[in-house]
């Protein structure tokens, strides 16, 4: 009867070990075998019933059962954490001959973005996009533009200068020298680059800002030919027919010089706030090159001359993107800079 009773005990302990799912469940099924209130505390207890000469065959037979649950549940115990480890082994497999994926891609600046727009467009039409320093010579920056020492215009620049006499360039127009010189006539050529201002810093200045210069030196260039390129960037930038005025605007080295302004965009010239309800909207500063300009560029003004035209990017990305505070394009702030 004891060895039925301890027979059974085991066959149910074991196909309990066997069917536990999970740790949890194991650990249940070995408090209810082995613990203190469990089946085999139970039978020890009743030991005492057993007649003296089957205690000792009975003893031993207990002992066995225990022996073998114990095993049971160590193999059941090994089989869990195996398993566990596998399942971690898996989830941190890393294959180390794959690529790294690398850091998130950053985007392009907006500057940067319409600089190389416009870029691709006048290098479709011929014009070679030049580079000049950002620390430039007094010479470049003034003389060479027909601006001498005296001329108001030096002071309408407020200007960083150098202990050396040298400057940060206050606009891109010196690259046209430098790009006469280089060059030599007929010749077409873009420059963006950043110019510096010594201005006090607000929504609507900056002290670093950007801007591209054209340039375009040929024989009997005419303001109808200036008007065309004009167009052509407007419509490459805008990806609509835009209307364009001519104002007349001084600037020492173009004689005649202009303002084009465009028709404002938003409420199509008939009037709104952005454009001062004048239906017009000041784009950019433009001109038949300053015969004393070709000149300095060591080019012969009786024989060829130009248009020049000087593009505020900074300004074009406010206007394209509806950006009201200059200071947010270089703040570096990635919650701006992340949406474009
Ligand atoms: N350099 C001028 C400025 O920064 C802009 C300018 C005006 C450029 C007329 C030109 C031009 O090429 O023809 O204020």
């Amino acid at each position: 009867m004891w060895r039925h009773k301890l027979a059974d005990l085991e066959q149910t302990a074991l196909a309990a070990i066997q069917a536990a799912a999970t740790p949890d469940a194991l650990e249940k099924v070995r408090v209810e075998i082995l613990g203190r209130k469990g089946s085999l505390a139970a039978v020890s207890r009743e030991m005492g019933k057993i007649p003296p000469e089957e205690r000792a065959a009975v003893g031993k037979r207990l002992n066995a059962v225990k022996d073998a649950v114990e095993s049971a549940l160590e193999a059941k115990q090994t089989q869990f954490a195996r398993a566990a480890l596998n399942a971690r082994l898996d989830a941190e497999w890393v294959d180390l001959t794959l690529p790294s994926p690398g850091a998130p891609a950053g985007s392009l600046h907006p500057v940067t973005q319409i600089q190389s727009e416009i870029e691709d467009l006048f290098e479709s039409m011929g014009f070679v996009v030049l580079d000049g320093p950002e620390v430039e010579t007094e010479y470049y920056n003034f003389d060479a533009l027909n601006i001498p020492p005296d001329h108001p215009a030096r002071d309408m620049q407020d200007t960083f200068w150098m202990k050396d006499g040298n400057l940060l360039r206050t606009h891109t127009s010196p690259v046209q020298v430098r790009g006469m010189e280089r060059l030599g006539p007929p010749l077409r050529m873009i420059a963006p680059g950043r110019v510096f201002r010594n201005e006090s810093v607000d929504a609507s200045h900056e002290h670093t800002f950007y801007q591209l210069e054209g340039m375009m030196v040929d024989r009997e260039v005419s303001v109808a030919h200036l008007l065309y390129f004009m167009k052509t960037l407007l419509q490459g930038i805008f990806h609509r027919e835009v209307a364009v005025r001519l104002r007349p605007g001084f600037f020492p080295f173009v004689e005649p010089g202009f303002e084009l302004d465009i028709q404002c965009l938003i409420c199509g010239g008939k009037g709104c706030p952005v454009c001062k309800q004048s239906g017009w909207v000041e784009l950019l500063p433009c001109g038949l090159v300053h015969p004393n300009v070709l000149r300095f560029g060591g080019i012969d003004p009786d024989q060829w001359n130009g248009f020049a035209f000087g593009l505020g990017l900074t300004r074009l990305v406010m206007m394209r993107y509806g950006i009201d505070d200059i200071r947010l394009l270089q703040g570096g702030d990635l919650r701006f800079l992340k949406q474009f």
